[in-house]
């Protein structure tokens, strides 16, 4: 027993094993992989050196199934800056430390008035609406079924973009809503567009890729 004891003792403070837990809890903890994602630094440019992050632009998303998620890390690629993170892991007080924001839901509460994504931005939004964005721009993606659940195609999407425009926040990135299959939807402004971009994985997956890459340089000519 003794000898078990003074081993893990040894193994538990050895410098090789610590490294191994480092680089473990790294990986573990997506808040400290991607340069500028949560904490956007403070120094200036010059003492950073070569960085992919020319503003701090944060990229949130939510999900049920994943689907969200993998067009966050589509989306993040296109941009080239900042990783996706998940609401639910997020103080939503930091968003205010951001250049700029983009922010992307599914609609699960078929119909709903509120709560429409079904996902943790249910949770948060009361506390967003409280924050001040004024000017930063937000642009805002959602994910829906146009055919399944085609009357209230990406409904969600428009919750979270009266939500940060009522912080003051310069909405970006209305979507031609012509090249679509959807019956209705709330996410529609009325002339034409919607309020972001809207992404159908379930029927139109095939457009995914070129809607994020027109998008994103829609974004970089409106202040992104
Ligand atoms: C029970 C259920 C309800 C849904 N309601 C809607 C809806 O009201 N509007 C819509 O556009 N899509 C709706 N969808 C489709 C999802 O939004 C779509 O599959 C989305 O890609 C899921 O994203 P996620 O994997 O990130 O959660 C619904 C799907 C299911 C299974």
């Amino acid at each position: 027993m003794a000898c078990t004891a003074v081993f893990a003792t040894l193994a538990a403070t050895s410098t090789p094993h610590r490294l191994l837990i480092g680089k473990k809890s790294i990986k573990e903890r997506p808040a400290l992989r991607g340069g500028c994602r949560t904490m956007p630094s403070t120094r200036p440019s010059k003492t950073r050196g070569p960085s992919p992050c020319f503003a701090q632009h944060g990229l949130f998303y939510s999900t049920s199934t994943g689907k969200t998620e993998e067009v966050a890390d589509l989306i993040q690629e296109a941009m080239g800056t900042a990783a996706p993170q998940d609401i639910a892991d997020v103080d939503v007080s930091s968003l205010a430390s951001f250049d700029g924001l983009i922010v992307g839901a599914p609609t699960w509460n078929t119909g709903a008035d509120t709560e429409r994504s079904g996902t943790s931005w249910d949770d948060v939004l009361g506390s967003i609406s409280g924050l001040d964005l004024k000017g930063k721009p937000v642009a805002v993606f959602g994910l829906g079924d146009s055919i399944g659940y085609g009357e209230y195609f990406c409904d969600a999407m428009e919750e979270l973009y009266s939500t940060f425009k009522a912080t003051g926040a310069k909405m970006v990135g209305h979507w031609p809503a012509d090249d679509y299959q959807h019956e209705d939807s709330k996410a529609l402004l009325g002339d034409g567009h919607f309020c972001g971009l809207a992404l159908d994985q379930d029927n139109e997956d095939d457009k995914t890729e070129e809607r994020i890459e027109a998008w994103v340089a829609q974004l970089k000519n409106e202040g992104f």
